[in-house]
């Protein structure tokens, strides 16, 4: 076993957890977006970030495995700092804030984050809504290519495919057909796992509570 101190409180665990695991175990809240615990670690997004001592800065909790004798702060101020200033420039991006249900907007609200002091250039509206039952709206999309593994790896579909990079990254269904055209056979794991509602189930999009918060603009 492994001894890790996690904000003071020293557990065991088997060798090769992540701090993300291991303070998920004893109930430390540790903020993630592209992180689901269904699919392998992806290390994308940056807001998992943690203290760890001795080391020069924070580090990714999602991707990073414990070591005997680590002491880890998920609170640590200047990873709190990193994960709200992810947080900001993803928001900065989307042209209306995510409703307040989805993933990205309670961690926006759990790391004290209402706008952006970064206001640009958003992405533009671009809906694909031919299917019955599945809707993607581009302009929500962060590219945490959660619904692309959930698809792949949860489903074995390979219906979906991430596209463009940096600020014009996407996803496509298909060959960028749309869903419709796709081989998506609607089992729905793309919106269920999507953490800001760019793909979501049509019955559930007429549920959706009005946005939490105006992105400062
Ligand atoms: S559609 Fe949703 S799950 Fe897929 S990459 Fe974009 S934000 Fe992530
Ligand atoms: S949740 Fe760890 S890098 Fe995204």
């Amino acid at each position: 076993m492994t001894s890790v101190t996690i904000n003071g409180r020293t557990v065991e665990v088997e060798p090769g957890t992540t701090i993300l695991d291991a303070a998920r175990a004893i109930g430390e809240w540790i903020p993630t977006l592209c992180f689901d615990e269904r699919q392998d670690p992806f290390g994308a997004c940056r807001v998992c970030m943690v203290g760890v001592e001795g080391a020069p800065a924070p580090l990714p909790a999602c991707t990073t495995q414990v070591r005997d004798g680590m002491v880890v702060d998920t609170r640590d101020a200047t990873a709190r700092r990193v994960a709200g200033a992810v947080v900001e420039l993803v928001l900065s991006e989307l042209p209306e804030p995510p409703a307040s249900h989805t993933e990205l907007a309670a961690v926006a609200r759990q790391l004290g984050v209402s706008g952006t002091r970064w206001p640009g250039t958003v992405h533009e509206r671009d809906h694909d809504d031919r299917h019955p039952y599945l809707a993607l709206r581009h302009e929500l999309c962060i590219s945490c290519g959660r619904c692309v593994r959930a698809c792949d790896e949860v489903q074995g579909t390979f219906a979906l495919t991430a596209t463009g990079r940096g600020f014009d990254a996407n996803v496509a269904a298909g060959l960028d057909q749309g869903f419709k055209d796709s081989a998506c056979v609607s089992c729905g794991a793309c919106a269920d796992t999507c953490p800001t509602g760019a793909i979501a189930e049509l019955s559930l999009l007429d549920l959706a509570p009005e946005p939490l918060h105006e992105v400062t603009t």
